[in-house]
This record gives C-alpha cells, sequence and structure tokens, in this order.
C-alpha cells in the first residue's frame, strides 16, 4: 500500500465539502422515533425533573406534537402512559382496558391525521403495583407464561386501537411468537412487531421510571428476565429467537454503550436494527451540558452519528425533536 506522503487522509478532512463528500454515515430526521410520555388530564404538560426537557403530555396535546414531528420528518412515535396509581394492580388488568391511556394516545393521534406511524410499548410495568413487566407468583418470581398471556391481550388491545408497530419490551420467552399468531388471527396482517430483542437489565433506565411512574413501585431488580449486560453472544440467541418468532426488526437496549451488540446483530442477521438512547443516556447529555461541560448539540449529534455508524437503521431517542430541527 502506498504511504505519507502520497497518501495525506487530511487531504479530506481539510473543507467542510469534503468532509461532506466523503461522510460514510448521515444522520436524518427519517432516522429518529420520539418517545412520548402519556398523562391524564387537559391541556396537562407536566415536566419530568430526572429529564430536563421532557414532559408526559395529556391525550388532547398529542396530535399537535405528532403533526409537529411529521412536519420534521421524524417516521414514528413511540408512546408511553403514565398510569394513575388507582388504575394499578398486581395482574396489571389496566393494560387490557380499550380506554387506558395507551389506547386513547393512540386514537388521539390518528384521529388528528397526522401522517406518522405509532410504536406502543408491551410491557406490564405501567399497569402493575409491583412496576415488573410480568405478573409475580406468590414468592415473588416473574411467571413467564402466564404474562405472556397477558401481554398477548395487551398487544391486541393496542392493535385494535391503531398502533402500527407493536414493541414488546418485557423479555418474556416466547411472546414474539405468541403475539405474531394472534396479531395474524385477528386479521392484523400488517401490524409489524419490534422486537426488544436484547434489553439489558440496565442502571440506566432510571429516569424513565420516574416518566412513567414505576419507579417508586418496583421491588427488586429485573435481572431474571432482562440480560446480564456481560453477555453478547446471548444477545444473537435472543435476536435469531424474535426473528424466527416473527419480529419485522429487532432492537438493542440501552444505545451507546452497546453498539457492539448492535453491530454484532447487523452483520450476523442483515435486518432492520434498532436501539434505544434510554433515559439515563439522555439525562447523561443533558446534565453534562447544564454543568457546562460539553457542548449539547455537538454531542448529541456525535451520539446520534455513531448509532448509524455501528449499523442502526434507527434510533429511539428523546433527543428526536430537538434533532430533526438541528438538521432541517
Ligand atoms: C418497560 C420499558 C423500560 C424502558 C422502555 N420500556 C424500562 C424498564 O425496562 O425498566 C426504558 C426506556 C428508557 O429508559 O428510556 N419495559
Amino acid at each position: 500500500m502506498t504511504s505519507y506522503p502520497a497518501l495525506r487522509p487530511r487531504r479530506s478532512r481539510a473543507h467542510a465539502w469534503s468532509r461532506a463528500l466523503v461522510a460514510e454515515t448521515v444522520l436524518s430526521p427519517a432516522d429518529l422515533i420520539w418517545p412520548l410520555f402519556v398523562t391524564g388530564g387537559k391541556g396537562t404538560t407536566e415536566p419530568i425533573a430526572t429529564m430536563p426537557g421532557v414532559s408526559r403530555l395529556s391525550v388532547d396535546l398529542l396530535g399537535a406534537a405528532a403533526k409537529e414531528a411529521a412536519a420534521l420528518g421524524i417516521p414514528a412515535l413511540a408512546l408511553f402512559p403514565n398510569t394513575p396509581a388507582a388504575a394499578r394492580s398486581d395482574d396489571g388488568a389496566e393494560a387490557l382496558n380499550p380506554d387506558n391511556l395507551m389506547c386513547r394516545a393512540v386514537r388521539a393521534i390518528r384521529d388528528s391525521g397526522a401522517n406518522i406511524g405509532i410504536l406502543t410499548d408491551v410491557a406490564l410495568d405501567p399497569y402493575t403495583s409491583h412496576g415488573h413487566d410480568g405478573l409475580l407468583d406468590d414468592r415473588h418470581r416473574i411467571v413467564n407464561d402466564a404474562s405472556v398471556e397477558v401481554l398477548v391481550g395487551q398487544a391486541l388491545n393496542q392493535a385494535r386501537a391503531g398502533a402500527d408497530i407493536i414493541a414488546p419490551s418485557d423479555m418474556m420467552d416466547g411472546r414474539v411468537g405468541a403475539i405474531r399468531t394472534a396479531l395474524e388471527a385477528d386479521g392484523f396482517y400488517d401490524v409489524q412487531i419490534m422486537a426488544y430483542a436484547a434489553k439489558y437489565a440496565s442502571a440506566f433506565y432510571g429516569p424513565f421510571r420516574d416518566a412513567v411512574g414505576s419507579g417508586g413501585y418496583l421491588k427488586g431488580d429485573k435481572k431474571t428476565y432482562q440480560m446480564d449486560y456481560a453477555n453478547s453472544d446471548e444477545a444473537l440467541r435472543e435476536v435469531a429467537l424474535d426473528l424466527a418468532e416473527g419480529a419485522d426488526s429487532v432492537m438493542v437496549k440501552p444505545g451507546l454503550p452497546y453498539l457492539d451488540i448492535v453491530r454484532r446483530v447487523k452483520d450476523r442477521f442483515e435486518i432492520p436494527v434498532f436501539a434505544y438512547q434510554v433515559s439515563g443516556e439522555y439525562a447523561m447529555l443533558q446534565a453534562a451540558a447544564a454543568a457546562g461541560v460539553l457542548d449539547r448539540d455537538t454531542a448529541m449529534l456525535e451520539t446520534l452519528t455513531a448509532f448509524k455508524r455501528a449499523g442502526c437503521s434507527g434510533v429511539l431517542t428523546y433527543f428526536a425533536r430537538d434533532c430533526a430541527r438541528r438538521l432541517g
């Protein structure tokens, strides 16, 4: 191989136009999925203390948010409800209520006419009085198959409300296949499943649990169902299972500390891979920027481009609107 001085890699970096010309990765608003937290009431915007810049919105405000996102070129929203305490129970039955916050949110966005995809999260934690994603037995173990039955009901409930993408984040075994079978049986042939396939038990979900109000209830951790962050081969097995069970795309979560997983999954399976830049990652960047430690927008663009470089088709990020505005 020829070398210096025949080759000077700095030549192509010397001008902005030249850097743009050789860029291997381009971030665009079409790569972003915007998570929104939903709360009760009317005209209500509740700031979330641990996620500066993010608020829960009441259902009546979602149509406008969806239209704004669509106008910015964001292709999809991800919805998360903060269920009122009175509607939480041991069995998470509110997840099956066709009039729960999630379903009302989906219908409000549909009715607004916003041209945008709607992703709904399947897991019981926003609905249970113990904050776990599945059901507990009398020894406080999370039971798999009985949980899957409820999750299937939850997914159908969301599909009937008009969800486009069902995203199971619960990490129970076999749930993708069970949900796919039920969707087919009910005629929801076009409803996609984006499986949270490699979801790790992570400290970075803390602020999210404040946002959906499950943190205060959660006893113990989620290590018997979410993955051990020491593992990477296991992520490939999880992805293989979810694809075999009928997932259209898969997700890796959290995001930035797990880009090695994204790359392995992309190389192995050649399917659409998404990552979730989770609440703790968002909060870290916001806190660092607020402390004057780094420039927020520059860091935001760098992290989101890194997801794409690692192989992501798109990223769920609380920066979605700000990023799309910045790119626009
Ligand atoms: C619920 C769920 C969680 C997140 C998305 N869906 C939290 C958890 O598993 O405890 C985390 C998202 C974030 O931190 O931004 N199953």
